[in-house]
């Protein structure tokens, strides 16, 4: 049997493959609150077969969201809103999960197909963002955030808190903290964003203070048997690779006495000067290295699916334990079919629901 359809046990959750979907904002919600959009698009990823579907970014705060389209889980009526897409992706045979967020200085932005660039502060949509220091990203994203003082960063803390007790009420069993891509918490870790002199910046000690804190509190309410994981970024592409992923290596040993239960390998994002190898699986090896040295259970993305045999054989190898799958869902959201097919296994269409499986092996 191909790797990628066994399944996955961690903690009291089992996945019925190794086929996870990315967390990916659609942009699409309305004062942080999920529609019929989100319900559609996430209830059919979770029918194509995946076994753990990872709802987008939702904002902790209001400032935490990127755009105004954000999802958010800051209010009650936000996570009540999210519950029967939970309860949707559970009865499709998927494990819920959602990734909660904040995105420090890369908040207020356009939606991506809207100029993916900050509002300019006279639009009455745009808001002050808040980060580690008042630095600005440049590129695209050249708004100058406020530092934020030490009472914000316990607030904030606090919201990732508030974020989880919601999440764990409205169903989801498998929590992501998002700690990558140049958002708040991949800034407190970066030098290239984080410029404090007090106990959260300068050393990698003091960089990682932030995001160990958060992680600490987040385990406090979330249920003991229940997976806890983060993306982070661990290498960022810019120079000064090694140092990073040695950092990163750190910062997760530590997490790991804290409780963390998984980690999901990216990209740091943190600054526009970075020379990205995009390439199919490029994140592999840095998955493995992560796996080896640190005896966390790991995932990656980033073009880990390009091709089905790819994402089997980095599960087979030892690389990762899942695969997250971003844009090949969008391009077709039954990609675990297509996958079950090129990678031989003898009932593929048993990968989707019956109502579809039954006509798929019937008629050859
Ligand atoms: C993303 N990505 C992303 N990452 C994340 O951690 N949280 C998010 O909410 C989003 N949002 C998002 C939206 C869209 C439309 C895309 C395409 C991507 C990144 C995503 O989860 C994944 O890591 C990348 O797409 C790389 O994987 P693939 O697409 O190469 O399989």
């Amino acid at each position: 049997m191909a790797h990628l359809f066994t399944p996955y046990t961690l903690g009291d959750v089992t996945l019925r493959n190794r086929i996870a979907v990315s967390p990916m904002c659609q942009y699409m919600a309305q004062d942080g609150v999920v529609n019929d959009w989100h319900h559609v698009h996430l209830g059919t990823l979770a029918r194509g077969g995946a076994g753990l579907v990872v709802v987008e970014a939702s904002a902790v705060s209001p400032e935490g969201r990127i755009t105004p389209g954000d999802v958010g889980i800051w209010r009650d009526d936000q996570a009540e809103a999210l519950a029967p897409i939970a309860r949707a992706i559970a009865e499709a045979g998927a494990v819920p999960g959602i990734q909660i967020a904040h995105a420090g200085r890369k908040a207020s932005a356009n939606r991506p197909w809207e100029g993916d660039d900050h509002m300019p502060e006279s639009d009455p949509r745009a808001w002050q963002p808040i980060a580690p220091s008042a630095v600005a990203f440049g590129a695209n994203l050249p708004r100058q955030p406020r530092a934020m003082s030490v009472a914000e960063i316990e607030r904030v803390r606090q919201d990732f808190v508030a974020a989880a007790i919601r999440a764990r009420e409205a169903g989801f069993r498998w929590l992501m903290l998002h700690f990558a891509h140049g958002y708040l918490a991949q800034s407190f870790f970066s030098p290239f964003a984080n410029q404090r002199t007090d106990a959260y910046g300068g050393s990698a000690e003091n960089r990682a203070r932030f995001l160990v804190e958060t992680l600490r509190a987040v385990r406090a309410v979330w249920p003991e048997n229940l997976p806890l994981s983060i993306r982070l970024g661990v290498t960022e592409f810019a120079g000064d690779d090694e140092a990073m992923l040695a950092e990163a290596l750190a910062m997760l040993r530590v997490m790991k006495t804290e409780g963390l239960g998984f980690v999901d390998v990216s990209i740091g994002f943190d600054t526009p000067t970075a020379q990205i190898p995009w390439g199919p699986g490029f994140l592999g090896a840095i998955a493995g290295q992560v796996r080896r040295e640190t005896g966390l259970p790991t995932a990656t993305s980033w073009n880990a699916a390009s091709a089905p045999q790819l994402a089997d054989a980095m599960v087979r190898q030892g690389e990762v334990d899942l695969v997250m799958v971003g844009r090949p869902l969008l391009a077709d959201p039954h990609w675990p079919y297509a996958a079950a097919k090129a990678l031989g296994h003898e009932d593929a269409a048993s990968v989707l629901p019956p109502p579809y499986a039954h006509w798929l092996a019937r008629y050859r």
